[in-house]
């Protein structure tokens, strides 16, 4: 079936959305399953993928530019990984690597030594999710630095656990009802180069990273946050849920020199941005910095649940106890990150740039035809694009994106919203040339129809 509707090339939808099997899914869901996933207004009930394409109950086929939230790094269930999976499947599925040994989590995690932006030699904590990769990065600085203070960015997003949770700020729903922050964190806007939130004065002219870097050392530093109390920094190089906004040129190396100067650490998320999605490996490559911390998860294993938190060694100077994950770095979810990372070294994290930079110029062209596009932003396959009422005022325009997603899922095109008016580019990094066009061409007709 996936194999007659691959050769269409195209998006297919056969039914009206949702169908028929997917109303009834999504009934039975309603009445058992947490109600708090913030599902988007468009409504897809998956059946099987495989490649960009997802087939959804009711045979409806779409070209997937979301890949289940920048996860499917490989693709749908890429042939290598799935042999991969199944071979270590049918061998050691669970051994508890807290208690016993394994040859998987060494080699993975001498892998990672070599491919993260952390200075050598590293180690390697291994969790199932990103929030976990972020909690154990913060106990962590809280128990190298013996201090408890964090800063972290507005509209970020690093989990929604309570200690990952007290950094995560792109929308008040995940906070309402969980009272105070359980950790001591302030938040300071992210420097934003379309929508630049210092005023002249803290920017100089430096621009908003440098308004950033100023709010950072003139205010926080001499109101309310001692540096010398700070234990960490943390920071997504490239803002994912917030809207897809890429930190602007020179603050990150900012960060690390005021990190430097006072003994904080630097804990750089590449949860979203990781794993070949902004065309290097990582997103901090493209600003050739070295953080002290790294967190990664989402892309690593192509689907399977699998974080790492990836530390300077001589900071991972806790005792047996201190920290552990009873399935973090299961040997099945380990065998996929491994053929995942070969897969992205031999040519995907290449076809990242390179499709990635065509989507881009594609965007670009659509943004010279639609005044409702302000922003079209991102490395690799890791883009934004910005609606507004129009470029001049730059009037943020939440419900035409909210019309945009759903036009395109009508036309068969998978996008998810990111930020209060963006739209995220994030498909899996096997998407070709041809698909982009295709995908174009949809989300030409959605924006249009939608205006
Ligand atoms: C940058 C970033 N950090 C952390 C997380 C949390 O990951 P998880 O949902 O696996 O806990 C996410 C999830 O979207 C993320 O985008």
């Amino acid at each position: 079936m996936m194999a007659t509707a691959f050769a269409l090339k195209k998006p297919q939808i056969k039914t009206e959305l949702p169908g028929p099997k997917a109303r009834s899914i999504i009934e039975a869901d309603s009445q058992f399953v947490n109600p708090a996933y913030p599902r988007p207004a468009f409504k897809l009930v998956a059946q099987r993928a495989a490649g960009v394409w997802v087939e959804d109950v009711d045979g409806n086929l779409f070209l997937d530019c979301n890949a289940g939230v920048a996860v499917c790094s490989t693709g749908h269930c890429h042939p290598e990984v799935v042999a991969a999976i199944q071979e270590q499947a049918a061998q050691l599925i669970h051994m508890c690597g807290t208690d016993f040994y394994y040859r998987q989590m060494p080699e993975l995690a001498e892998k990672l030594d070599e491919i993260v932006p952390v200075a050598r030699p590293t180690k390697t904590h291994f969790a199932n999710s990103g929030t976990e990769a972020i909690e154990t990065a913060l106990k962590l600085a809280m128990h190298a630095t013996g201090r408890e203070k964090f800063i972290a960015f507005f509209g970020s997003f690093h989990g929604r656990t309570l200690g990952s949770l007290s950094l995560t700020s792109s929308k008040i729903a995940q906070r309402i009802g969980f009272k105070r922050q359980a950790l001591d964190v302030v938040h300071v806007p992210y420097p934003n180069d379309y929508r630049n939130p210092f005023s002249a004065e803290d920017c100089g002219d430096g621009g908003a990273a440098q308004g950033g870097l100023n709010w950072i050392e003139n205010r926080l530093f001499k109101t309310t946050t001692p540096a010398e109390e700070v234990a960490a920094i943390v920071i997504e190089p490239v803002q994912g849920e917030g809207g897809y906004v890429p930190s602007p040129k020179g603050f990150l190396s900012g960060l690390r020199r005021i990190c430097d100067e006072h003994g904080i650490l630097l804990i750089v998320d590449e949860v979203q941005s990781g794993m070949g999605r902004t065309g290097k490996m990582f997103a901090s490559d493209h600003y050739d910095l070295k953080a002290d911390i790294v967190c990664i998860a989402k892309g690593i294993a192509s689907g399977l649940p699998l974080g790492a938190c990836v530390s300077r060694a001589d900071l991972m100077d806790w005792k047996p106890g201190a920290h552990a994950s009873t399935f973090g770095g299961n040997p099945v979810a380990i065998a996929a990150a491994l053929k995942t990372i070969e897969l992205l070294e031999r040519e995907l994290v290449a076809n990242s740039a390179d499709v990635g930079a065509y989507l881009k110029s594609g965007l670009e062209k659509l943004k010279d035809k639609h005044n409702c596009i302000g922003d079209v932003r991102g490395p690799g396959l890791m883009l934004g694009v910005e609606f507004v009422t129009d470029r001049s005022s730059k009037q943020p325009d939440p419900e035409l994106r909210d019309r945009v997603e759903m036009a395109s899922f009508e036309r068969g095109l998978i996008l998810l919203g990111a930020g209060p008016n963006s739209i995220r580019w994030s498909p899996p990094l096997i998407l070709n040339r041809e698909n982009v066009d295709v995908a174009l061409e949809i989300f030409d007709d959605a924006i249009t129809s939608s205006r």
